[in-house]
């Protein structure tokens, strides 16, 4: 099958496309699907350079590697005791910690409670970008933030993969949302109920009122003015795995990284939300996957709107 591997941890030179991969096989409790797109993510890049704690964990058995921690398509075989999904069916999903991932190819293996069924009028295209980043803005939103209507919510990097969502899902809480990003963002944003902070032109601190949360999907440089501002008994919720809590820890700030699983029934929930027009997701750009470099290279930009997909074969 056609697959975009690494064999080794570098820089965007280190993905190529083979034809020849072999299709893998699901085990039991796993599905094959044959993907029609992957979403791409910052962790992407960060396995891809070898920086990301995943990538520390990877062995040289995971290696020529396939990345791609999330997508869409249609479910190709069942393993040994799935009886929950069809052969035939859509779905989409996200790989679990600690499995190696592997959407960046025409065929995946994934656990069959990483994957949910897709709802009919959605695109792939947006499923494809919507699982990791969804289950990333709910599980900092509802399980770490606990977000009620009188908060104040502080959004860095709103415009963003998990930023559109974790906007989104505060303003349905009911609270009241203020989302930094720059001005490309604005309409959007403000289209949601937001209201939006110019971060290239203000400093949020002296332009929003003290926050009760703050959801931050940036960290450098946005963290000590973050912990300043922050309203007394506020909580943080940093994005990047790899920040440091300690200094708001030592001030007694209640801070906290949202570790993340798939959920079927939390896919479902996002899926649902989309197909009613709760939420929207912006995909800003499809790219193909003979282009696979060029996407890490907007993604690791680190100024995202919304996502970026790789169309493996969308047109399907
Ligand atoms: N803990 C987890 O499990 C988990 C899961 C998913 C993601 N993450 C991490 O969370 C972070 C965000 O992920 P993502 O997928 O949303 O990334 P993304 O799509 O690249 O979004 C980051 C956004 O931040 C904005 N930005 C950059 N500098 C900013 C600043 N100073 N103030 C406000 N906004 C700024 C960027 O656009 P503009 O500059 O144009 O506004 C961009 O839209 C990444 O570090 C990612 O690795 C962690």
């Amino acid at each position: 099958m056609r697959a975009v591997e690494i064999d080794r941890f570098g820089g965007v030179e280190e993905l190529h496309i083979v034809e020849d991969r072999q299709q893998p096989s699901p085990a039991e409790g796993e599905v094959l699907v044959e993907v029609t797109g992957a979403g791409v993510n910052p962790i992407d890049y960060k396995i891809r350079d070898g920086s990301s704690g995943v990538a520390q964990k990877l062995t040289e058995a995971d290696f020529p590697l396939v990345l791609g921690r999330e997508g869409a398509g249609v479910v190709a075989e069942l393993g040994p005791g799935v009886t929950d999904l069809e052969v035939g069916q859509r779905v989409f999903g996200m790989a679990p910690m600690g499995h190696p991932g592997g959407w960046y190819a025409q065929y995946v293996v994934q656990p069959a409670s990483a994957l949910a069924p897709s709802p009919e009028g959605v695109a792939d295209e947006i499923l494809a970008g919507s699982a990791l980043a969804g289950i990333t803005a709910w599980t900092a939103v509802h399980d770490l933030g606990q977000v009620r209507a009188d908060d104040i919510v502080l959004v860095h990097g709103a415009g963003g993969g998990v930023g559109q969502f974790v906007v989104q899902l505060c303003l349905a809480a009911g609270a009241g949302v203020y989302a930094v990003a720059s001005p490309r963002h604005r309409e959007r944003l403000e289209s949601y109920g937001a209201h939006y902070v110019d971060y290239t032109s203000e400093d949020f601190t002296q332009v929003t009122p003290s926050p009760t949360l703050i959801v931050d999907g940036v960290y450098f440089g946005t963290y000590e003015p973050s912990m300043d501002h922050l309203a007394p008994g506020g909580r943080i919720v940093m994005l990047p795995t790899l920040a440091d809590l300690t200094p708001a820890k030592e001030r007694g700030i209640e801070i906290s990284v949202p570790a993340i699983a798939p959920d079927r029934e939390r896919l479902c929930a996002l899926a649902q939300q989309i197909a009613d027009g709760a939420l929207h997701v912006l995909i800003s750009e499809v790219v193909p996957l003979a282009q696979v470099a060029r996407a890490h290279e907007i993604v690791e930009t680190g100024h995202t709107q919304g996502k970026v997909v790789l169309d493996v074969d969308l047109e399907s």
